[in-house]
């Protein structure tokens, strides 16, 4: 912390009060308006959060602006070349990148954690068979907190570790294990000699050839990496919050998945895919989508496009796209998704191109590439959510042993301006 200080004066009253600048290290600076209540008797409002910052973390960082994301310092562009979803996950929840023993380590702790209770299955196999996947990894997520509860002790860092391994290892099987359920496919058992994606892969179309499995590991992967964490948004708040009574991690994560449900949130890749659906099924073409998307009068909008802090480019989505391009053009004439894709090139060719995108920054965003690469190998559409909540598994854990760690920590609390009735006598149901 510096010297530095903002003073604010009450206007009313005269009063003035002085509050500290917390420095960050990239980004704004931010004003600890902790003391204002207390000095001057008021307190902050900002539904929405827009302008808070509501903790300190060493996790992530975003410039919107100038297209950046950065993992403990690292850009994603060169974690998603250089590195994979299981070191990176190392990185995330211990801010180093480890060396050839530690990554070791790590990686025979999360795969020695694939086998997860098989009575999920029996959890899974309740819903009925169109139930949404998201529904049925929070019940699965909940069996967990039940089996775990007994062991809960968050300040306890070997409770923390193990509960964050058993985490990152058990989504991807359950989320395989519903794949499974969904497709009619009988369940298929873990691959402790195999990484997360291969493993979720391997278990998840356990029919297709070894070439195909390795060319869907690999896309999902870097999908899994790309997801992996994304700073102070929606779920990974919600995941604070709720880890924040000290309840089961078990539990927080199953808030945050709940909270990714949400089409704002994680449900945009799903979108991406209907659209191209909508535009496959009608008798109109691409150029009347484009110009419907234009027309200030229509409410339609091209979904996949834009981004609400990447006013630059989702750096996500240049690396993404190149693996969406990878897939497509090894697409055989023959395959039934073709059509589809034939769309998804030509809206993102007007994108690139036409100025009405051009001049508004509405570059395809991360889950126009995501949608098309998880179409091609294969997850129906009601499954992407899940595949989001399983890479944003590591992200939420790490902001959850974070917040525990911080000497902050205390439970969260959110004020309110209240707008509703001043003190009100009863009145008697007959004299209503
Ligand atoms: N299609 C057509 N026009 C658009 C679109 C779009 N997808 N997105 C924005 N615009 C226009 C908008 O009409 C406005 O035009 P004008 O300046 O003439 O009024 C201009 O672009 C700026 O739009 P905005 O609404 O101020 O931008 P925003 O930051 O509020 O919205 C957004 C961002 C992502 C909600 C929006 O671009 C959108 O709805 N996109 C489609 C849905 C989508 O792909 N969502 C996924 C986002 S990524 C999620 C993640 O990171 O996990």
């Amino acid at each position: 912390m510096t010297n530095k200080k903002i003073t604010i004066i009450d206007g009313q009253s005269n009063n003035e009060t002085e509050l500290p600048v917390l420095d960050s290290i990239l980004g704004p600076n931010v004003v600890d308006i902790r003391a204002l209540e207390k000095n001057l008797g008021y307190l902050s409002h900002d539904p929405g959060f827009m302008a808070t910052s509501s903790c300190e973390s060493k996790i992530t960082f975003i410039d919107g602006n100038e297209g950046k994301l950065w993992y403990r310092g690292y850009p994603i562009e060169e974690l998603a070349e250089k590195s994979n979803f299981i070191e990176t996950a190392y990185l995330l929840l211990n801010d180093k990148l480890p060396n050839n023993k530690e990554l070791d380590n790590f990686s025979n702790d999360i795969s020695n954690n694939f086998n997860v209770d098989p009575s999920v299955k029996k959890i899974i196999e309740v819903f009925d068979k169109g139930s949404h996947p998201m529904a049925v990894m929070t019940a699965c997520l909940s069996f967990l907190s039940a089996k775990y509860h007994d062991d809960i002790n968050i300040q306890n860092k070997g409770y923390r570790y193990q509960s964050t391994v058993k985490l990152i290892s058990s989504v991807p099987v359950m989320s395989a294990w519903i794949l499974n359920f969904i497709l009619g496919v009988k369940f298929q058992e873990p691959n402790k000699h195999l990484s997360i994606a291969e493993n979720f892969i391997n278990m998840a179309f356990p029919n297709i050839n070894e070439e195909q499995k390795k060319l869907s590991s690999n896309a999902m992967d870097v999908i899994f990496l790309l997801h992996a964490d994304h700073e102070q948004n929606a779920s990974t708040s919600t995941v604070r919050l709720s880890g924040s009574s000290e309840t089961s991690p078990y539990a927080a994560i199953a808030a945050g998945i709940q909270t990714l449900w949400g089409p704002t949130h994680g449900g945009a890749n799903e979108a991406v895919i209907n659209m191209l659906e909508e535009i496959k099924n009608s008798d109109k073409d691409v150029e009347h989508y484009i110009n419907m998307a234009k027309d200030k009068e229509n409410s339609f909008r091209l979904m996949g496009f834009g981004h609400r802090i990447y006013k630059n480019y989702d750096p996500r989505a240049k690396i993404i796209q190149k693996i969406a391009h990878e897939y497509l053009d090894k697409l055989d004439e023959n395959n039934p998704n073709k059509p589809l894709f034939d769309i998804a090139m030509k809206l993102e060719k007007y994108a690139l191109e036409d100025d009405y995108f051009v001049s508004r920054k509405l570059y395809p965003n991360v889950d126009f590439y995501s949608g098309i690469v998880l179409k091609a190998i294969g997850v129906p559409q009601s499954m992407y959510t899940v595949i989001f909540a399983l890479a944003r598994t590591v992200g939420w854990v790490a902001h959850w042993n974070e917040m525990i760690e911080d000497k902050n920590f205390r439970i969260g609390r959110p004020r309110q301006l209240y707008t509703g009735k001043d003190k009100t006598n009863y009145t008697e149901l007959k004299d209503r």
